[in-house]
This record gives C-alpha cells, structure tokens and sequence, in this order.
C-alpha cells in the first residue's frame, strides 16, 4: 500500500462524541514517549475531554479531571505514562519549565491544554485545534498542525485508521 504524504494542517469534523473518543483513540496509539500535544480552543470546547478519551485508550484507569488547579498530573496507561498540564494558570515557558516535570517529557507523552502559553518549550510538537462546528451542537472541527516529517507519518497512518483520505 502506497501511503501519500500529508501535509499540515489537516482538518476533520466530528459530529459526536464516539467520534472524538475514535478520534482520539486513534491518534494517542500511534504516539511514542517524547511526543508533545500542545491542544488549543476556548473554554468548553473539550480539550479536557479529548485528554480524558486519549488516557482510556492508553489504559489509564485513573479519572481525569480538569487539572486547571492541579496545573499538571500524570496518567499511567499500560504502556506510558501521560502528562496532561492545563497551562491556563501559568505565565509562560519557564514557569513550565520549573514545574519539575522534564522526567515525564522524554518518557511519556505529554498533552498541554491551552499549550500556545508554553510554545516554545517543546521542539516539534503537533498543535491540535478544537473549534465548534456549528452554534450549539456537539460537533466539532479538530485541525491539526506539525511541521517535521515524523509527524507527517503520523498523521498518514491515523487519516487511514480514520478512513479519511490525505488531504489534496
Ligand atoms: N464532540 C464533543 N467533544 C468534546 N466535548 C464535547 C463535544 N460535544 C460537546 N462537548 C462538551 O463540551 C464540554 C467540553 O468541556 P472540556 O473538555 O472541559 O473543555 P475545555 O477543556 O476545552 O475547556 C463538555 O461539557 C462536553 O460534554
Ligand atoms: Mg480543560
């Protein structure tokens, strides 16, 4: 099978919850320790619910809450370890950065919400954007970004999970 090359962004509509539990599911197994997500959207959009529906399908038992207070908590899946930060609270990179967590950043993967606060602080993450689709409803638009070549197979492989071709 011929797997054409993707290139960032890549934008999907998902108009349920199973759809973005799939979603999810299917881009969190394909990540590898050291992977950074930095998730983005405004408030309610379901960043913490994409952390929640990712944790479960690595096989964390433990409940995920909003970490807005928490600032960062850890997740352990069969496999790996999940770092989930919610970066709302923080100034910036370097109280990122002094938060003591650098062990989980080449051993886990590592999922900030509101992650454009800490841009910067990781060298290839991939960017993921939730937006609403339409006023009111339960659907929603998830574009992704990356920039390096790792990412692109990636992405690849989770778009023919999906069934949904490469873009254009
Ligand atoms: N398709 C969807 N995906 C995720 N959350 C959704 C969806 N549709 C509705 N919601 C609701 O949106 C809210 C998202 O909340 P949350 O994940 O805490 O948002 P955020 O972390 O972005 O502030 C939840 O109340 C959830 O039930
Ligand atoms: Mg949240």
């Amino acid at each position: 099978m011929i797997l054409m090359t993707v290139r960032s962004p890549v934008t999907l509509t998902r108009s349920t919850f199973t759809a973005m539990d799939l979603l999810a599911e299917a881009l969190v197994t394909r990540l590898e320790p050291g992977d950074v997500v930095l998730l983005e959207g405004p408030v309610g959009m379901g960043k913490t619910y994409f952390v929640k529906a990712a944790a479960r399908a690595l096989g964390s038992e433990d409940g995920v809450t909003s970490p807005t207070y928490a600032l960062a908590q850890v997740y352990q899946g069969r496999d790996v370890n999940i770092l989930h930060v919610d970066a709302y609270r923080l100034s910036g990179m370097r109280e990122y950065l002094d938060m003591g967590m650098e062990a989980y950043f080449e051993d886990g993967i590592v999922l900030v919400e509101w992650g454009d606060t800490i841009r910067g602080a990781h060298e290839d993450p991939l960017t993921l954007r939730i937006a609403q689709a339409s006023t009111g409803s339960e659907a929603r638009t998830v574009t992704l970004e990356w920039e390096t070549g790792p990412w692109d197979d990636k992405i690849t492989a989770l778009l023919a999970d999906l069934g949904e071709g490469p873009a254009p």
